[in-house]
């Protein structure tokens, strides 16, 4: 499949008064066109300044692009001027985040923050640009769209304005959406639907999605492909079958160990990860997961472990895979965990 985005040894630092937080330590990974790649991890791992480096919307100060390649349509995302990315933002790669309310202008009627973006990317007129809002209001299910495209968010619930802005985002056709925790914020029932609306769009349009989630269960319904990020780094990708069954990195046995089991009754025990995540600032030298790591030795803790390349599609970057190291049972929570 045609990689549309690639993303090299991306580095990304913001500069505190505590010192340099290494946010984003080294991240590659390509998204290929029409697929749904999920990006995991614990809170503070790195998966929003992963994504809205993409986007380029790290504020700088105190945010920087330290290194890397953020490769798209031939052109490097990352060396960009404030005005070429503007041209690219919202027409070519859209996002879309946790909390509608902050995405949509409470000020501004939902039918105008629709067009805006076709008047100025597509060079729509407003006639046109009004039809299209209210075309992909129907699109997103949005009964009444003729009458809605006047109101404001506050007359719309969580749900529907999340669907406005998926719209919104997906007015201009974009080869790309990120979407970052998208369903976090809306209860369970309405989470569904709207990962059953991306789904459904996407198989219409053909768009790749970058799904952050700290869902496991949202993974597994809708990506074709996941990223574990564990201290600013990918520690282990490859496919939902193989980082579900087959997982190789102690972090992700971990990640699943702590999730509900699907379709369990909801007695299993959830084993969370004791200790917490590296501290940024001061970024271990060795394997990140080193410290918490129940199968720790010696040389993670010095040297960063290569990817080990267990399949075309699976990579894993743990020193447990070397030849020297001994061999170690998966846990059995691991296993099953999220998995059936
Ligand atoms: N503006 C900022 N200034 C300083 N540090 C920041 C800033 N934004 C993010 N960071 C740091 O970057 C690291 C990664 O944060 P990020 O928001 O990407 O985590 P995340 O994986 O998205 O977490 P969550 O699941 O909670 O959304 C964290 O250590 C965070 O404290
Ligand atoms: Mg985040």
């Amino acid at each position: 499949m045609e990689k549309i985005l690639e993303l090299k040894n991306l580095h990304v630092s913001f500069d505190t008064h505590g010192g340099e937080v290494e946010a984003v330590r080294g991240v590659s990974l390509d998204l290929k066109k029409g697929e749904t790649l999920a990006i995991v991890g614990e809170s503070g791992s790195g998966k929003s300044v992963t994504s809205k480096s993409i986007m380029r919307l790290i504020p700088n100060p105190p945010g920087r692009i330290k290194e890397g390649e953020i490769l798209f349509a031939g052109k490097d995302l990352a060396k960009l001027n404030e005005r070429q990315m503007q041209q690219i933002r919202g027409s070519e790669i859209s996002m879309i985040f946790q909390d509608p309310m902050t995405s949509l202008n409470p000020t501004m009627t939902i039918g105008k923050q629709i067009m805006e973006g076709l008047v100025i990317h597509q060079s729509m007129s407003k006639t046109q640009a009004r039809d299209r809002a209210i075309e992909l209001l129907k699109l997103v299910g949005i009964p009444n769209a003729e009458a809605r495209v006047k109101q404001y968010p506050h007359q719309f619930s969580g749900g529907m304005r999340q669907r406005v802005v998926i719209a919104i985002a997906l007015a201009c056709n974009p080869k790309i959406l990120i979407a970052d925790e998208p369903t976090t914020a809306l209860d369970v029932t309405i989470q569904a639907q709207i990962l059953d609306l991306m789904r459904d769009l996407q198989d219409k349009t053909g768009t790749a999605i970058i799904l952050i989630t700290h869902d496991l269960g949202v993974v597994a319904n809708s990506a074709q492909r996941v990223a574990v990020m564990y201290g600013g780094q990918i520690v282990e990708t490859g496919t939902v079958d193989e980082v579900f069954y087959k997982p190789e990195h102690p972090y992700t046995w971990g990640l699943l160990a702590s999730m509900p089991k699907i379709g369990s009754s909801g007695e299993d025990e959830l084993i969370a990860i004791p200790g917490s995540p590296p501290d940024l600032s001061d970024p271990p030298k060795g394997c990140p997961f080193a410290a918490r790591c129940p199968h720790v030795m010696k040389v993670c803790e010095d040297h960063m472990p290569e990817y080990t390349e267990l399949s075309g599609t699976q990579k894993t970057a743990c020193w447990l895979l070397d030849e020297r190291a001994p061999k170690v049972e998966k846990p059995e929570a691991a296993i099953v965990g999220g998995a059936k």
